[in-house]
């Protein structure tokens, strides 16, 4: 099935937010099925990873520190945005310039949720870094899988818990679920907001409507703006 290509020329470019343990690897999966049903030639990738130094950098970023030394929340951020920026420059540009459909679980505005409302880094100088990373590269679409914090940890296998998840409190990831909610709300024209607690399937369900009536609608869609200078 023939559909619409993004309002640039190239692929449509979708990101999957949300606090750990919202189901974004699960939603990201069952979306990137959903579109390739619709005839998308979908690339699904993640972050921190999908790149040689990416996966490396994760490795870094997510080793609990009781085995790896800790490190600060700003060289955190630098971190994630060197992983972004390989990604970018790597992945995710070279696919949207063959117009295929790219799904990114977590993307730029994670670094904001937990470096910037989470740990206090000040959001301007995390965007710039975020521009500079990404030479501004934003989605056409963000959903933003929202969900209690409490909810969220509980979801999580023992064995798949990250630093983020083992080191700090409840107050940073109620500051972090905050901040992806802040965002919506500054960005509404990019965010869907879906409520994450529900079974999965009603979940995907949403998360479809959402994404089709951006990418099937045929009409000149309202994403048209999607960098930052
Ligand atoms: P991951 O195992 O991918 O968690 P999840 O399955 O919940 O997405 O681990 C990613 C962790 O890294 C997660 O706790 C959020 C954190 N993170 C940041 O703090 N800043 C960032 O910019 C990104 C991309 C992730």
């Amino acid at each position: 099935m023939e559909h619409p290509w993004a309002p640039d020329g190239g692929g449509w470019f979708i990101t999957i937010e949300g606090p750990d343990g919202a189901g974004k690897t699960t939603q990201a999966e069952a979306l990137a099925d959903h579109l390739r049903r619709r005839g998308h030639d979908v690339l699904l990738t993640r972050e921190p990873g999908g790149t040689w130094l990416g996966e490396r950098v994760r490795e870094i970023l997510l080793a609990r520190s009781d085995a790896a030394g800790s490190t600060d929340p700003v060289t955190d951020a630098i971190l994630f945005n060197a992983a972004r920026r390989q990604l970018v420059s790597d992945v995710i540009r070279p696919a949207l310039a063959r117009r295929r459909t790219v799904l990114c679980a977590r993307y730029a505005d994670s670094t904001q949720a937990y470096q910037g409302y989470g740990s206090g880094v000040p959001l301007d100088r995390l965007r710039a870094l975020q521009v500079l990373s990404t030479d501004g590269l934003l989605p056409h679409l963000t959903i933003l899988l929202d969900l209690p914090v409490e909810a969220g940890l509980r979801r999580k296998a023992p064995g798949d818990v990250t630093r983020f998840e083992a080191e700090f409190d409840l107050d940073f990831h109620r500051r972090v679920r905050d901040g992806f909610l802040a965002l919506a709300a500054a960005s509404p024209e990019r965010f869907q907001v879906i409520d994450a607690s529900r079974p999965s399937e009603a979940v995907a369900t949403s998360v479809n409507t959402a994404v089709d009536a951006l990418v099937g609608s045929g009409e000149p869609n309202p994403y048209a703006a999607r960098t930052t200078g």
